[in-house]
């Protein structure tokens, strides 16, 4: 299946409802390892379907070990049939991915028990340091070789003779990921004296090794842990399956929706949003993640099993910056990254040194998307700062992802700025959530739009200039943006058949609004828009596809909180297909003839109201029958005909639908 290659989001204003977190990637994926490795049967529902645990139960399953069920499958969960201490399969040929979880503790496990194995992976995993790990486990007599560039994978493994007169040392502060990998390995020694591993250097990520004691005295391995610096794994330890383990909710998937849940607060809709899956209890150190949130000035209410987001607290309106420790949170840090955006201060993120050998250089990747969106931002060797960008700096942009599904997932809150944001390979969150952007989607509300489209001189403008009056909120006139660019086009000389020329005059389209008064250039041209010679070139340029194209992006550019009603003839359509309320306004074409007409009459203009019957009908024709985007109603449009109803009554039914559909 071919990926798409990006997905724009529409802008937001709040973040509401309930979603149920994916298993935890970390907690998966040590599970199955422990499971694998353990004595009997283990059952692991809640485990987490996605590419990193893919990558993992194929690895698994190639060195011989038996795994019933798929994850996903909520009524049979994934069964794992412990290997009892080693694997069937005494060589393999194993493809990771990128998944760190899976080669670390994996090279581990496979070089104590020995065997002959590879164990490859995807370009980026091959430039992700595993030499601390190597050395600590050269050092007592494992055999491992590099098979490309010393340090880092793809390795060859043989068999060693594993050997334990002294401690094993391990550096901690690259990745925490060495010495968990080390602990949920070493067991498999069933060694009749206690095993000591010093860590070297300072431990970070410590919530993770936590993780890795919690899930191993599960499995009644209880390691003894002094003060970071040295762990016992006690004589005669062995893995032993408990039999049935819930994996618990992913808490750095949480992290997004906790997050979405504050900003709508920004625009008076905050949460409640509440995750499932995740709480108070938790094993996983990103729940921390909330906590600090809270004290960044967000309200969180906390639960059995769940975790809610409420917006901010009274008397606040945003987040405080500041300085954040973020050690023990890395992945879920990330997520502060954007949120410092909406922040009322700078946030300075330190201790994210780690994120430099993650999935990609994760403070290079931050610093250069956030960049793109307008901000100011600096960063160092393990930190970053970023400050809060204000509504007029903000720059619609297309983020790249580096195939780094927390970047994906991250950037998806910029959608609560005023810009417009795409988010380039959004299938990159399958690493750990394939279904991310189908949850956002179900939360997330969007800035409302009203559409209301019809044929000329149905009065749609002076409709929608009503009701956006009524509801305080933008209104787009789209029919000015043809004329602006025909009249662009007719001062400028420019065929009204040249279409590449129009659509690039389209897309630079000098204009701007001020005060009910349309510029173009910086000049006032609102009455010129308006006469007859632009309106029929506006209607045969309307014509050309690639010019309709190019309008796109600035009308949709226009759908800012706290909502936009927009007049056309596409709007419902093409341009806002989401729309939350769509109105197809009509009237027979001798009511409009007749409209016109006074209009006409009024502005001094002398004509007769056959002409201007004639006029309208040829352009209804011309607007009804072009290739793209012709005028029709949208299926889900409400037809409404106001031939016999005045302005006050018609935008009163408009009004009437709204708050029905709100
Ligand atoms: O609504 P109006 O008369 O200001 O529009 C001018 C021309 O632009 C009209 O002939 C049709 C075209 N138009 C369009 O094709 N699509 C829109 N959404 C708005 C206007």
């Amino acid at each position: 299946m071919t990926r798409p290659e990006h997905l724009d989001l529409p802008p937001l204003i709040g973040a509401a409802g309930q979603v149920r977190l994916p298993g935890s990637k970390s907690i998966s994926n040590r599970l199955l390892l422990l499971a694998a490795l353990a004595e009997g049967v283990t059952e692991l529902p809640g485990l987490l379907d996605s590419d990193d645990t893919q990558v993992m139960l194929q690895a698994l399953r190639a060195l011989g070990v038996r795994i019933d069920g798929q994850p996903g499958d909520a009524p049979h969960p994934p069964r794992v049939h412990g290997c009892g201490g080693a694997f069937a399969g005494r060589a393999a040929d194993l493809f990771l991915g990128n998944a760190g979880t899976a080669v670390r503790p994996l090279t581990a496990a496979l070089a104590l028990l020995g065997g002959r194995y590879t164990l490859r992976g995807v370009p980026r995993m091959h430039q992700r340091p595993i030499g601390d790990l190597v050395d600590a486990l050269r050092a007592i007599g494992c055999a491992i070789d590099y098979l490309g560039e010393p340090g880092y994978p793809p390795l060859a493994i043989g068999a060693g003779r594993p050997q334990l007169r002294q401690p094993l040392r391990v550096r901690g502060d690259v990745s925490s990921q060495f010495l968990s990998a080390l602990l949920l390995s070493l067991p498999l020694l069933h060694a009749d004296q206690d095993i000591e591993v010093q860590v070297e250097g300072e431990l970070i990520s410590r919530p993770y090794v936590e993780l890795t004691l919690a899930l191993l005295a599960r499995f009644g391995v209880r390691v003894r842990n002094h003060a970071w610096q040295r762990f016992t794994i006690p004589a005669g330890s062995r893995l032993r399956s408990p039999g049935r383990l819930q994996v618990e909710g992913d808490a750095s998937s949480a992290s997004y929706f906790l997050a979405a849940g504050v900003l709508g607060a920004l625009h008076g809709q905050g949460g409640p949003l509440r995750v499932l899956g995740v709480d108070a209890s938790s094993m996983q150190g990103d729940v921390e993640f909330a906590r600090v949130l809270e004290r960044l000035g967000a309200r969180m209410q906390w639960g059995e099993g769940w975790i809610e987001s409420c917006g901010l607290q009274p008397g606040r309106a945003r987040l405080t910056g500041g300085d954040i420790d973020c050690r023990a949170i890395p992945d879920a840090a990330m997520t502060l990254a954007v949120t410092a955006l909406f922040a009322e201060a700078p946030t300075r993120l330190r201790g994210i040194g780690s994120w430099r050998v993650k999935e990609t250089d994760r403070i290079h990747a931050m610093h250069t998307e956030l960049r793109k969106l307008g901000a100011r931002v600096e960063s160092g060797d393990d930190w970053l700062q970023v400050w809060p960008l204000a509504e007029a700096d903000w720059r619609s942009a297309s983020i790249h992802t580096y195939d780094d599904h927390r970047m994906a997932m991250c950037f998806s809150l910029a959608s609560f700025g005023p810009a417009d944001i795409r988010i380039e390979d959004p299938g990159c969150v399958a690493k750990t959530f394939p279904a991310y952007f189908d949850r956002f989607a179900a939360v997330a509300r969007p800035v409302p739009v009203l559409a209301i489209d019809g044929p000329t001189a149905s009065g749609k403008g002076t409709l929608a200039a009503r009701v956006a009056a009524a509801l305080g909120w933008r209104l787009l006139d789209s029919g000015v943006l043809y004329r602006a660019t025909a009249l662009q086009a007719l001062r400028l000389q420019v065929a009204l058949d040249d279409e590449p020329r129009l659509a690039a005059l389209a897309a630079a389209l000098p204009i701007a609004w001020r005060e009910g008064t349309v510029l173009l250039d910086g000049q006032d041209v609102t009455r010129e828009l308006r006469s007859e010679q632009v309106g029929s070139a506006a209607s045969a340029i309307a014509t050309l596809p690639r010019l309709r194209q190019a309008l796109l992006a600035l009308q949709r550019a226009q759908r800012r909180a706290p909502g936009l009603v927009a007049d056309g003839r596409d709007m419902g359509s093409v341009v806002f297909p989401d729309a939350r309320l769509k109105v197809f306004l009509t009237a027979g074409p001798a009511t409009r003839a007749q409209r016109r007409y006074k209009q006409l009459i009024s502005q001094g203009i002398s004509t007769t109201i056959e002409t201007v019957l004639r006029d309208l009908q040829a352009r209804d024709t011309r607007d009804a029958s072009r290739s793209v985007a012709a005028l029709a109603a949208a299926q889900d449009a409400l037809p409404l005909d106001n031939a016999q109803i005045d302005v006050d009554a018609t935008a009163e039914r408009v009004l009437q639908w709204w708050r029905e559909r709100s």
